[in-house]
């Protein structure tokens, strides 16, 4: 409408969405485009090869899967190696994930290519029909699948239906696996203990400096790791990357400065330094450190569940989904610096395992 046209309001003008009975009859029906053959449908030629192509993709799938089969099979799990941009990294896990990558995205493509390429393409039509079927109506139906069957050539390519069934069927052998025994190594007893040991220095997580009982005030809250799995862990000796993430998982400690006053255990008491005592950081409900500590009550909160310990009564849970205390690192004074008197007494981290 241009700027000096009026817009008047018809009251006997139908609505804009009302479309007469007969409209419907004024339009032809523009039916199905023209079918296009395809080349491999009028190119025997042009059809094996595309046959082949298929073959060759469920063939890589196959490859894969027995790839992904070796692997889990021969490969060191620990096997560790350096990749450009990425750097080091667990090539155990690298291998298998791109085996089960190729397994996968071969079948993907090999079925694609097949519909793309041989599976009949002519388009068809259907009319409605009421929903009970009678006989007839059934027999007619197994005659079209039958059709379909024969006009896919199905019989005329074994080589196809082979390579599908066993990429399809050496496929499912990984998610056995996975279901049987998960994609790792088992834990076994890594889970019982942690690297502290008897000697071991406390050193100020990230800076990895040791630390002397002054430097610990009343109501601060220093987080620790193991001497030589923080700070410079290069050298000879060094542990190794994962070696350092495992550590940081099990092993890492909240050490507290309390009023010995305070402290309503012995243990606690001789477990620690003037009022300063070591406690693991892994939340025994589902592992999240356990970050946040209240001066004022003396409460340690695990911020993934509200879970809360008293620091003040061996740790006890007094709030929360957590069942177990948190475990309390053994520490003294050697040449001036803390340092574990022993490892960990229990397990720390999640307790919903048998622990024995
Ligand atoms: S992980 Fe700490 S409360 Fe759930």
């Amino acid at each position: 409408m241009s700027d000096d046209q009026i817009a008047v309001h018809d009251p006997h003008a139908k609505p804009a969405t009302y479309v007469e009975a007969d409209a419907v009859d004024r339009f032809e029906n523009p039916g199905l485009p023209p079918h296009r053959p395809r080349r491999a449908d009028v190119d025997e030629q042009a059809a094996k090869r595309a046959e082949r192509q298929v073959a060759t993709m469920f063939t890589l799938s196959i490859l894969g899967t027995l790839g992904f089969l070796v692997c889990y099979f021969v490969v060191d799990p620990e096997l560790r190696g350096s990749l450009l941009v990425i750097g080091e990294m667990n090539l155990y896990h690298l291998i298998l994930g791109l085996t089960m990558a190729a397994s996968l995205l071969f079948i993907g493509l090999g079925a694609v290519h097949w519909a793309k390429t041989l599976m009949p393409d002519t388009e068809v039509v259907e009319e409605r029909h009421l929903q009970a079927s009678d006989q007839e109506s059934r027999d007619e139906a197994a005659g079209i699948l039958s059709d379909g069957y024969r006009s896919a050539q199905l019989h005329r390519r074994p080589v196809l239906l082979l390579t599908a069934g066993g990429a399809l069927s050496l496929f499912a052998l990984p998610m056995a696996l996975q279901v049987a025994g998960g994609l790792g190594p088992l834990p076994g007893d890594t889970l019982e203990s942690t690297v502290w040991k008897r000697g071991m220095r406390l050193m100020i997580d990230p800076s990895g400096a040791p630390i002397r009982p002054e430097q610990v005030t009343q109501g601060s809250v220093i987080h620790v790791m193991p001497e030589g799995y923080v700070g410079d862990t290069h050298g000879e000796d060094a542990p190794s990357a994962l070696e350092i993430m495992e550590a940081k998982a099990t092993a890492s400690v909240l050490l507290v400065k309390l009023n010995p006053e305070d402290i309503q255990s012995q243990k606690q008491l001789d477990w620690g330094v003037d009022g300063i005592v070591a406690y693991s950081k892994i939340c025994t409900h589902v592992g999240c450190p356990v970050a946040l500590y209240e001066r004022q009550t003396h409460h340690l909160l695990c911020p993934c569940h509200q879970s809360t310990f008293d620091m003040t009564n061996d740790c006890e849970v007094i709030f929360g989904p957590a069942k177990r205390p948190l475990p309390q690192l053994p520490i003294m004074v050697e040449n001036g610096y803390l340092v574990a008197a022993d490892g960990f007494a229990e397990p720390v981290g999640p307790s919903y395992w048998e622990r024995g």
